[in-house]
């Protein structure tokens, strides 16, 4: 069996270890062409030389220059460089936030002699044992605070052991709803208003079903399309209005059956904060959703809040459908920051640009 190792699809995914270590190897065999950017492919295109140290300047500017391209463009970067100090990988760190991507490191650790051996073996390049053995000992000085430096995923190879049996699987991003066709019915925040909902729902030929009432946290109404259309929720359905809970229970039966998707908006996720136990101020309506979770039985409330938080804030900020062609958002979302993610994306989607900037943008 061979081990799986699963990637963003669209990340910045660092290939970490000494020289002979089979980065470029493991590259090739998991990766498109277009998709490697090796610091030996960038020397030979700046100096026609891929082993030439003194055009490793302009090699990495070119290198860094394409793969910003690339990540604008939305297409993953594998980069190809020993990158075994921190300050050979700050860089792209930085390069994946600004481009709102997550960054993946993968590492070829494991015994010194296999990378001396290799190295050895090649036919045209061949570096020095002394320089080898410096990078080996800099990678294991520093292997540690790799999660520190900003990587989101960690993978270790250990040289010789995994080498030919590597799966790579490219993981869609939480927000790639590309695939969903619909047809959608877009509802924007129905803030506790369960009847005019079910109104709602009843107009737009959905059918209602009562789930399994003894089930004190989810235990509502359910309702789906005959005709497969899916109900697209814009968030907000916190806040305000009579029936919080049950308007929460019904998305969330919907949303299971696959009947319903929905983002969160801002009442929700200041909700889900309250029911983490945080400290937030009670206005702007979350009063009443607060007084609705008071009435719930002692006993089942501990989880209640638990599972109620979890499916507000727990979950994509966005979505992109339908092709890419339908972006589902609360707030708004500026176009080069749509199918991305990182905080600013979450908290723009959520509370909107100006209040994602302002200090007081969890007011509500
Ligand atoms: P690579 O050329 O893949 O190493 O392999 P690297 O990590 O990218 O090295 P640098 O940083 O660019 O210098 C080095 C040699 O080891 C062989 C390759 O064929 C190549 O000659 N190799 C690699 C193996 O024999 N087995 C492997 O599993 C991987
Ligand atoms: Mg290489």
């Amino acid at each position: 069996m061979p081990r799986v190792i699963e990637i963003p699809e669209l990340s910045v995914v660092l290939l970490i270890g000494a020289s002979g270590s089979g980065k470029s190897t493991f590259a090739r065999q998991h990766f498109l062409p277009s998709e490697i950017l090796s610091s030996d492919a960038f020397r030979a295109a700046v100096a026609d030389d891929e082993s030439d140290q003194s055009a490793t300047q302009d090699a990495f500017e070119a290198l860094y220059f394409i793969a910003a391209k690339r990540l604008r463009n939305g297409k993953l970067c594998v980069i190809d460089a020993t990158n075994v100090r921190p300050q050979d990988r700050a860089g792209y760190v930085e390069l994946a936030k600004r481009n709102h991507v997550p960054t993946v490191a993968i590492v070829f650790t494991g015994n010194p002699e296999i990378c001396l051996a290799r190295n050895l073996t090649r036919p045209n390049r061949k570096v020095a044992e002394q320089v080898v053995h410096t990078q080996i000992t800099s990678l294991q000085q520093n292997l540690e605070g790799l999660q520190a430096e900003g990587f989101g995923e960690i993978h270790t190879l250990d040289l010789g052991a995994h080498d030919a049996e590597v799966e790579i699987v490219r993981r869609p991003l939480a927000c790639n709803k590309r695939s969903e066709h619909g047809p959608f019915d877009i509802i924007g925040d129905v803030h506790g208003c369960y009847e005019e909902m079910a109104e709602l729902l009843d107009a737009l030929g959905y059918q209602p079903r009562t789930m399994d009432t003894r089930d004190p946290i989810w235990g509502a109404s359910t309702w789906s399309h005959p005709g497969g259309r899916k109900a697209l929720f814009l968030g907000d359905l916190a806040d305000r209005g009579p029936r919080v809970l049950d308007t929460i229970r019904t998305v969330r039966n919907m949303v299971a059956s696959g009947a319903a998707l929905i983002v969160p908006g801002n009442h929700d996720v200041k909700f889900a904060r309250w029911l983490r136990g945080e400290a937030v101020t009670a206005a702007h309506g979350l009063e009443r959703s607060i007084a609705e979770f008071q009435m719930l039985d002692h006993e089942i409330r501990e989880r209640a809040a638990s599972e109620y938080a979890e499916f507000l804030d727990n979950r994509a900020s966005h979505y992109l459908l339908h092709g890419g062609k339908l972006v589902a958002v609360h707030a708004g979302l500026p176009e080069e920051l749509q199918g991305r993610c990182s905080e600013t994306v979450h908290s723009i989607a959520i509370f909107g640009k100006l209040r994602a900037e302002s200090h007081d943008r969890h007011w509500a």
